[in-house]
């Protein structure tokens, strides 16, 4: 499998080494300056909303939902059309997780399934902008907000898009991000958080870092010492160190050219499938300004094992994305079963993840598609 085409990959170039070899040769290799740099930098691209960098988008998750005081009792509601993270950080927390159904088209959280799904105990509602699409974020937002929950946004395929001219990152209560290297920027592993109210940002950073609070305004023993600093809360160490957010913040130069370098590639994809029978391209809703980290195409009639076998056995690494969350063994043993959400469970069955990622050649995209379009002749 040495030359399969990867679904995804990262584009590292020499600014980038040169960036982590600087701090490496530096006196910080944890928490420094270059942790404070990234943060702001990232906040250039959130329409200026504070960021709280960690060490994965999985984190991110857990974080948020922390930051977000959800744990036993509490309900969220989520999409399951995501990586499992977006939800089992939730339940790590103590929470129960209540699926919602996706729109067929975007497979983003449909705000009428959101609708039914809240009740009194829900908490936060968590979407996902699923392939860099946004999900509809303000009418979840309402929603939420109507319903005394906080909207937390998984934006981990969606950071450089904007929805309605507003971008990701200053349309949620928590907007996550992952930073893993087949995503819109990479920092190896790695992820942040965004909030504007500062109570949950101060919350997401405390969290981060053990719960420790070093504010002495806020000690309730006061009278320690300089070195004193306490725990109110439980948190874990999530810190992503400078090493690596050097290198996000060298990776965030280029993401206006990722960004649009991926928005050039799918296109071309639209271009050389949207006429071909049997197959379902992407779609892009109005006010939607995507940054697309996947491209997932939708493959009918029943055909999407066939093809994916076809195109693996012709060395292009597609992927599936994804298993409706609640599929996963552990979810059935809690007695989450089948047909909950028929929207996801059918797209499930026709997503096929072609490769996407900034230095994709044209010439692999028309591989691609000359074998994609060969098959269904
Ligand atoms: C939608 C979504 N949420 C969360 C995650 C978790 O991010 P990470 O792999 O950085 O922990 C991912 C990445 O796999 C993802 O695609």
């Amino acid at each position: 499998m040495g030359d399969l085409l990867p679904y995804g990959r990262q584009s590292v170039v020499e600014d980038d080494v040169a960036a982590v070899a600087a701090v490496l040769r530096g006196d910080w290799l944890t928490t420094g300056p270059a942790v404070t740099r990234f943060e702001a930098d990232l906040a250039e691209w959130t329409g200026g909303v504070p960021t709280v960098a960690v060490t994965s988008g999985t984190a991110a998750l857990h974080v948020a939902y922390a930051a977000a005081g959800i744990g036993p009792g509490d309900e969220v509601v989520c999409s399951p059309m995501t990586f499992v993270a977006t939800a089992a950080t939730a339940m790590q927390r103590g929470a129960s997780v209540v699926f919602a159904d996706v729109a067929p088209d975007t497979a983003n959280l449909a705000v009428d399934a959101v609708r039914a799904a809240v009740t009194p105990r829900t908490k936060v509602v968590a979407a996902v902008d699923y392939a860099g699409h946004p999900a509809p974020l303000d009418e979840l937002s309402a929603l939420a907000h109507d319903a005394g929950a906080l909207l937390l946004e998984d934006a981990a395929h969606s950071i450089g898009g904007s929805w309605h001219g507003r971008p990701i990152g200053s349309l949620a209560d928590l907007t996550t991000f992952s930073f893993f290297p087949t995503k819109n920027l990479t920092t190896a592993e790695g992820g942040a958080v965004a909030a504007a109210d500062p109570a949950l940002l101060a919350r997401a950073r405390e969290f981060r870092n053990h719960g420790l609070v070093r504010d002495p305004e806020r000690h309730r023993f006061p009278d320690e010492g300089g070195w004193h600093q306490e725990v109110h809360e439980l948190g874990l160490n999530y810190r992503l160190p400078d090493v690596l957010c050097a290198l996000g913040s060298s990776q965030l130069r280029r993401l206006s050219w990722f960004v649009s370098r991926r928005a050039e590639l799918h296109a071309r994809y639209t271009a050389g499938l949207s006429d071909v029978d049997g197959l379902a391209t992407p779609v892009r809703l109005p006010g939607a300004e995507p940054a697309w980290h996947l491209y997932p195409l939708r493959v009918l009639a029943g055909r999407r094992r066939e093809l994916y076998e076809h195109l693996r056995a012709n060395g292009i690494g597609v992927q599936v994305n994804y298993i409706p969350v609640y599929w996963h063994p552990v979810f059935a043993d809690l007695g989450y079963r089948r047909g909950l959400c028929p929207n996801a469970e059918l797209f499930y069955g026709q997503e096929l993840s072609l490769p996407l990622f900034p230095d994709l050649a044209e010439s692999d995209v028309d591989r691609v598609v000359d074998l994609v379009r060969a098959f269904l002749r």
